[in-house]
């Protein structure tokens, strides 16, 4: 495999697919975030028109919210090509060269988990993204000498589930620094409705926002319980996503009123029963659940901390009272009804 095939073919499942097919093609298809949207619109139709690349821009937010697609959505306003790859996937200064020394001009670079991208290989970006030039080391030994690489002009977009992992000289390179917000219940009702149009499901409003309302404010959950509602309405109704068949398929997936699934009860049971309403280590409640660290940080926790069902502590994680109550448990100790 050469390099660039490494780092490029990434495995597709059949959801993954999905998210493909329904992903937003234009700025105007995406729905929600009009801040950002429009603040990229104006970015966008400037650099158009002085015929420069794009500022490099920065997207952090927890998965779902829409950070590849917008990174595609800016590469089809600006018409340009579109590269991608993953922080961790590049592991060498050459991976990085052979990225960018081929780049159309002004194209767009999006580099996936940019937080994961290794430290030594940082560096390697700051004189590309401020001065389209790449130092590299040719030779070795004594003979060794650096040689500037010249590049074309080009936009990186970097996503992060984690901006707080980003050194601050990486950081202070974008000139576009953006946070996708979760989305609320009315924009999740629009993407489904959407979805639905594309994959030809009979959804009804009401279908479409108990489906809203239990999607965690992110639009990829969102598009996932539209599909396993779309699969019991097919199987156990009439083949229309209305409220009740909604409402029947999650009750069905164990997830409840609040789009809280099996594992997200399981962390805060273990915080409430198990740790006495915390606090606890994230490491100590990752073995507790039997989940990783880093899925439990950016997946599960965002949408726990959002709903005020746990606390973040200097010493770790700690159930607030609507935890308790959630679960049907009886009132805190005193210890832990102080978050
Ligand atoms: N604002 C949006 N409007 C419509 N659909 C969206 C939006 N954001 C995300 N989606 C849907 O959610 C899926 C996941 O979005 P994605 O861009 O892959 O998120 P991220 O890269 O942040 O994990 C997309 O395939 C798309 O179907
Ligand atoms: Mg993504």
């Amino acid at each position: 495999m050469s390099t660039r095939e490494r780092i490029q073919t990434p495995y597709l499942s059949p959801e993954d697919e999905l998210d493909i097919t329904l992903r937003p093609r234009r700025l105007e298809e995406f729905v929600g975030q009009s801040q950002l949207k429009e603040q990229l619109a104006v970015a966008i139709e400037a650099a158009s028109a002085r015929g420069e690349a794009l500022d490099h821009v920065l997207l952090a937010g927890p998965p779902g919210l829409g950070k590849t697609s917008l990174a595609q959505i800016v590469a089809a306003e600006l018409g340009v090509a579109f590269v991608a790859t993953a922080g961790p996937a590049l592991e060498r200064k050459g991976d990085i060269a052979a990225f960018l020394s081929s780049l159309e001009p002004r194209s767009v670079f999006f580099v996936d988990e940019i937080h994961r991208l290794p430290r030594a290989l940082e560096e390697t970006f700051y004189p590309a993204m401020e001065d389209h030039r790449l130092p590299i080391t040719v030779g070795q030994g004594a003979g060794a000498k650096v040689v500037t690489l010249p590049l074309p002009p080009f936009t990186l977009i970097g996503a992060t589930t984690r901006s707080g992992l980003l050194t601050t000289p990486l950081r202070d390179r974008f000139g576009i620094q953006a946070r996708l917000d979760s989305y609320s219940h009315e924009e999740l009702a629009a993407i489904v409705t959407r979805a639905a149009r594309i994959l030809e499901v009979e959804l009804e409003a009401g279908g479409a926002l108990a489906i809203a309302r239990r999607s965690r404010g992110t639009p990829r959950v969102a598009n996932r319980l539209l599909r396993r509602a779309r699969d019991f309405a097919e199987v156990r109704g009439d083949g229309t996503v209305s409220a009740a068949a909604a409402e029947a398929a999650l009750a069905l997936l164990e997830v409840d009123e609040l789009g809280l699934d099996r594992l997200d009860r399981e962390i805060l049971r273990a915080i409430c029963e198990r740790f006495g309403g915390g606090p606890v280590g994230l490491s100590t409640l990752s073995v507790a659940v039997g989940e990783e660290r880093d899925t439990i940080e950016d997946v599960y926790e965002p949408y726990l901390l959002q709903l005020g069902m746990i606390k973040r502590t200097p010493r770790g994680r700690a159930a607030t009272t609507h935890a308790f109550a959630h679960l049907g448990l009886a009132a805190p100790p005193a210890s832990a009804s102080l978050f």
